[in-house]
């Protein structure tokens, strides 16, 4: 048992468990009923072959029901399973809708990828904003809306005639070879053309092996895609038109606007398999340090919908900021790195499968804690982190510098036991503190230059993988999130994503972002001449001064 930590009793212990046994591991899935196997198995990183959505059309999702009770076969299922194989229990997981326990073999694994699922409601915005209007478009036409981050790559792949999320991915980046902090990567390519096509190629292939995975596993004609929009950061729009981003270390273009659109992209589209005529576009950044992903989170959240004081925050490795104050949005980044997604910290790692995602101090004094997919901790992630960090300074363990108290070896917090050793290190809090540092002074900053104040804020949209299991209270406690009230705090999960696809599928949503651009005020955080203190405020895990 670890000193101070201990795995919580499976949330929800009312909920089925699936088993899945294979010769490597036995992992235990607890899911709601109501979704297929395919469908379970795909939200826990598990991969079984598929060539079809899930309609029971290519016989290839093979699995073997070992204990616990399933529905009788459904007639689909009798196209591709012989008698035999039925009496053997044998059935397509796609066709069968677990209601109890049940222990499963996948008969027919899919060879590993770095590509995970989204589920639909992941490849949408995650919380419910109203829905733009969709403008017209014919049958059966894709879009791929496309969210290009520092340390990893969304996609989310739309019917463009009624917005119906059809698959999407979520992958590493694979410029993150060349570093994991835009500034290394934007220097190396400043050094050699050769370095800088690199990096553009790898982002291309990368999306055609992502486009790829969604082809071959849910047998989507990839010829219908028809569209294509990416957002992401000025550096990585940057380094995949390979254009312009040696300005990018030269602070004096930082508030810049900065050309890095393709000159062309037909290559593109015949890397990608999609149709020849697919309208490739990249929505173009704000300025040197603010991308179109901001902008797409802006939209998608309809930030500037609903009066002054809406603040809304997209974690990430430059996390971007924006401030409506009813007639001006208010913009910055904050290079905090990438501590909220798993990087940077010993014992860190994204929100995937094995994460430790919450946890709760009990009475008892021990700390309970619950892994994304129930199987062993490998690591924690950046929600995981907060709550740690907020429940180790609420027990004295910490203090509000970031020092571990004398109750703590110098090792560092035991996070699973002592071997194989995950630990919260000094090093990891000082990471985690400069990061909310520099999101703290981002948020301080813009308020100051909007002539506003923390009690002005009435809304509050967080933005990024990172805060789909945060826990709002403690992300107030130590300073991260502004104190108001939890209500108006929304947590919407990848909105830049679902910004990308909202303009690629409405009009108006296209018109909306149009129009942002010229409500916009950019700050430099470098250039603001009381950068250090306020940064030095900000660093304590305390909820911020002024609130
Ligand atoms: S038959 Fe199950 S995914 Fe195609």
């Amino acid at each position: 048992m670890p000193l101070w930590l201990r795995q919580r009793e499976r949330e929800g212990d009312s909920l089925p468990t699936l088993t899945v046994k294979s010769e490597k591991e036995e992992r235990r899935i607890p899911f709601s009923p109501g979704q297929s196997l395919r469908e379970i198995l795909d939200g826990a990183d598990v991969r079984v072959r598929a060539g079809c959505r899930g309609t029971g059309a290519c016989g290839l999702c093979l699995v073997r029901v070992e204990a616990g009770h399933v529905d009788e076969p459904k007639p689909n299922e009798s196209t591709y399973l012989n008698e035999e194989q039925l009496t053997e229990g044998v059935r397509l997981a796609c066709q069968v809708i677990p209601r109890q326990d049940l222990q499963i073999v996948i008969l027919s694994p899919a060879p590993e990828s770095d590509w995970r699922s989204l589920s639909s409601r992941e490849g949408r915005c995650t919380a419910r904003f109203a829905a733009f209007p969709l403008r017209e478009k014919e049958k059966d036409t894709y879009g791929l809306a496309v969210d290009l981050g520092t340390t990893h790559i969304s996609l989310s792949l739309l019917d463009l005639a009624n917005g119906e999320c059809l698959a999407g991915r979520y992958g590493p980046n694979p410029q993150m070879l060349f570093g994991s902090d835009v500034m290394t990567r934007l220097i190396t390519a400043s050094e050699s053309s050769e370095q800088a096509e690199v990096m553009s190629r790898q982002i291309v292939k990368a999306i055609g092996e992502a486009l790829w995975d969604i082809s071959s596993r849910e047998g989507i004609d990839l010829q219908r895609v028809k569209s294509i929009v990416l957002v992401g950061n000025t550096a990585m729009l940057a380094l995949l038109s390979g254009r312009n981003y040696s300005q990018l270390l030269q602070p004096s273009h930082w508030t810049r606007a900065i050309d890095c659109l393709p000159s062309h992209t037909d290559a593109w589209a015949v890397a990608w398999n999609v149709h020849p005529n697919a309208r490739i576009e990249v929505i173009p950044p704000l300025g040197g340090f603010v991308g179109s992903d901001l902008l797409a989170g802006v939209v998608t959240t309809r930030l500037t919908e609903n009066g002054a004081g809406c603040l809304f925050i997209d974690f990430g490795t430059n996390s971007e900021i924006a401030l409506w104050d009813g007639q001006a949005l208010w913009v910055t980044s904050a290079a905090g790195g990438p501590a909220f997604e798993g990087s940077g910290i010993e014992c860190g790692l994204p929100a995937e499968s094995g994460a430790i995602y919450r946890v709760d101090e009990q009475q008892d004094g021990i700390f309970d804690f619950a892994v994304i997919g129930d199987g062993q901790a490998r690591g924690i992630c950046g929600s995981g982190l907060v709550d740690l960090i907020a429940n180790l300074v609420k027990t004295d363990r910490l203090t509000n510098m970031g020092r571990f108290t004398s109750s703590i070896p110098g090792t560092g917090f035991a996070l699973v036991g002592d071997k194989p050793g995950i630990f919260l290190t000094k090093n990891g809090v000082d990471v985690f503190q400069r990061a909310k540092a520099a999101i703290g002074t981002g948020i301080h900053v813009l308020l100051e230059r909007a002539n506003m104040d923390y009690k002005d804020l009435r809304r509050l949209c967080v933005g990024g993988a990172f805060g789909s299991f945060l826990n709002i209270a403690n992300a107030q406690q130590i300073g991260l999130l502004p104190k108001i009230q939890p209500e108006l705090v929304e947590l919407c999960g990848n909105t830049a994503l679902a910004g990308c696809a909202d303009v690629m599928l409405s009009d108006i949503a296209a018109r909306h972002l149009a129009l942002l651009r010229n409500s916009l005020k950019i700050v430099n955080l470098s250039q603001c001449p009381n950068f250090d203190d306020i940064f030095l405020e900000h660093l304590y895990l305390q909820p911020s001064q002024g609130e």
